[in-house]
């Protein structure tokens, strides 16, 4: 549908986890009029339910080479040291910003910044808040401030709105179509309801993740890939799809647990839990030299073959050792979370299994956040800037958008300022375009994608599910009989649809196994693949 209002800003941010209020913040008093926008309430997001921490080298024993040396190490060959040493040099200034923006972390005896430590890392640099609730620590500190400033006419909020399409203008002397603002579906009151348009020359992506193109995932339901779909559509290259992070230890609920399920804590292995297989044994140490502290992609491989040997769907994590008063006070999240789900994890060991918890791959971008579309930024989970390669390091998630939307915000601001970016270009609509799939449709997708491309790929599963997602489109759009009018949930299945295709076609592509990409048919890493995987829409919607 046309937009039923449409209204102009220098930037609009669209997310707001770490990464979209730090984009605003930065933005807000460099440009003049900056606008917000989140699916849901301000506090929504994956930010809010990251738990271990975020890493930075923050211990005078620590250096940022060690950092890089780890994440790279991580990457398995694939991230790029020049993202890499970026992340790592200017993560520890972003992180005293942080405190200085009022976000409180634990302190440590000498009242320094506590640290930890999480798979992957050779020392001790993961900050943490809350115990075990660093991201809802740091989202209520980024939001006090955006409440505070609330009343600037600078910066508009705007809650409960979807983004459908970044809109384009007419093709550039290089033939690139540039950013010409967002379309929206805002589910509110007043002028700002229903299907409006936002022009702006200026949009930064910081959508978060693809969680819900799984069964099963810690990411919450709004991790809809919504910011991977939109600029698919306009054109943007994405890269590193196939590298999904299953995360080692999600609470296992039992076989048919489906959506949000909860996540306990690398930190935990850190503290020193230990991994045992149904039957009581322990099977890191023969896997690797850091046993559970093992790089996340090694120890999510480790526990699907151990539970595969042990004919189980689970194994299990031994936190008895740990003892319950340092369990409630150091996890006081995950303790009450485990007693919900009547589990005293001072006695027991919690029953555990992989689960999809993030995506590396994303909208290809450079050191500065813009995409290959002029105009068109990505900052945060949906951004593929180069740091994570083909698996991501512990804890430097929430450190990569606070960095990069840093930088990204920068960038704008240093192109208004040079006089580079001016009024947004008439949007001129785009061919192709592609048919919404039905709400209904959204379990089907998932069940597809969770089948063909989990843990363990291979050609055969791959070309499955890429053969039952082709069906899709049609038949459940047409056997749901979409109306005329779609909300939300029509479009945010169309994009997990979207984004499935995608990542399915990667990973058919990539003919090795490295990182969060396992396949059966290629079970060794070929080092002709040490390179990226990017895609593409071509004009008549084909990837
Ligand atoms: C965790 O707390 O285990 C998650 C940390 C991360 O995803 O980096």
């Amino acid at each position: 549908p046309g937009p039923g209002w449409t209204t102009h800003a220098d930037a609009v941010v669209v997310g707001s986890g770490i990464a979209g209020l730090t984009a605003a913040l930065e933005l807000r008093t460099r440009v003049r009029r900056v606008l917000l926008v989140t699916k849901a309430e301000l506090r929504s997001g994956s930010t809010v339910w990251a738990q271990g921490g975020i890493a930075a080298v923050l211990d005078p024993e620590d250096t940022p080479a060690a950092h890089l040396h780890d994440t790279l190490v991580a990457g398995v060959g694939l991230s790029d040291p020049v993202a890499v040493e970026v992340l790592v040099t200017e993560g520890p200034e972003r992180v005293h910003e942080l405190v200085a923006r009022g976000a409180t972390f634990d302190r440590a005896a000498d009242g320094g910044i506590a640290l930890t430590r999480e798979g992957g890392h050779r020392a001790d640099r993961i900050a943490h808040a809350g115990g075990d609730a660093t991201g809802a620590e740091i989202s209520r500190a980024l939001v006090a401030q955006i409440e505070a400033v609330q009343d600037d006419p600078g910066i508009e909020v705007v809650e409960n709105a979807l983004v459908l399409d970044v809109l384009t203008g007419a093709p550039d002397a290089a033939g690139e179509r540039p950013v010409a603002g967002v379309t929206l579906h805002v589910r509110g009151e007043g002028s700002r309801d229903g299907v409006g348009a936002v022009l702006a020359p200026v949009v930064v992506l910081a959508t978060g993740g693809v969680g819900q193109v799984f069964r099963s995932s810690t990411n919450p339901p709004g991790a809809t890939a919504d910011g991977i779909a939109a600029a698919l559509r306009a054109g943007a290259v994405v890269g590193d799809l196939e590298f999904v992070q299953f995360h080692p230890t999600v609470l296992w609920l039992g076989a048919g647990a489906r959506g949000q399920l909860p996540l306990i804590s690398e930190a935990v292995r850190g503290e020193g839990a230990l991994l045992l297989d149904v039957e009581g044994h322990r099977f890191m140490p023969g896997v690797h030299e850091l046993a559970e502290l093992a790089p996340r992609d090694v120890v999510a491989h480790a526990i699907v073959r151990q539970m595969d040997a042990t004919a189980a769907d689970h194994v299990l994590l031994d936190a008895r050792g740990l003892g319950r008063d340092f369990l409630a006070r150091r996890f006081p999240g995950i303790t009450a979370r485990l007693a919900q789900a009547g589990i005293d994890w001072s006695e027991e060991p919690v029953p555990v299994a992989p689960a999809q918890h993030y995506h590396s791959g994303g909208v290809v971008t450079d050191l500065r956040g813009r995409t290959s579309v002029p105009g068109l930024y990505a900052v945060g989970e949906v951004a593929c800037t180069g740091v994570h390669g083909a698996n991501r390091l512990a804890s430097n998630s929430l450190l990569e958008g606070l960095v990069f939307a840093h930088r990204a915000a920068h960038d704008v601001a240093a192109r208004f300022d040079a006089g580079d970016l001016a009024a947004a270009p008439a949007p001129v609509e785009r061919p192709g375009g592609s048919a919404l799939v039905a709400a209904a449709a959204r379990s089907r997708v998932q069940r597809i994608t969770s089948d063909g491309a989990g843990p363990i790929r291979s050609a055969d599963s791959l070309a499955a599910a890429d053969a039952r997602l082709a069906q899709v489109t049609t038949t459940a759009h047409e056997a749901a009989g979409v109306v005329a009018a779609p909300q939300t949930a029509e479009w945010e299945t169309t994009n997990v649809h979207q984004v499935a295709r995608a990542l399915v076609r990667a990973a058919s592509v990539r003919t090795e196994s490295r990182g969060g990409h396992f396949r059966t048919d290629f079970p060794a890493s070929d080092p002709a693949w040490e390179r990226r995987v990017t895609l593409r829409l071509d004009d008549d919607g084909t990837l």
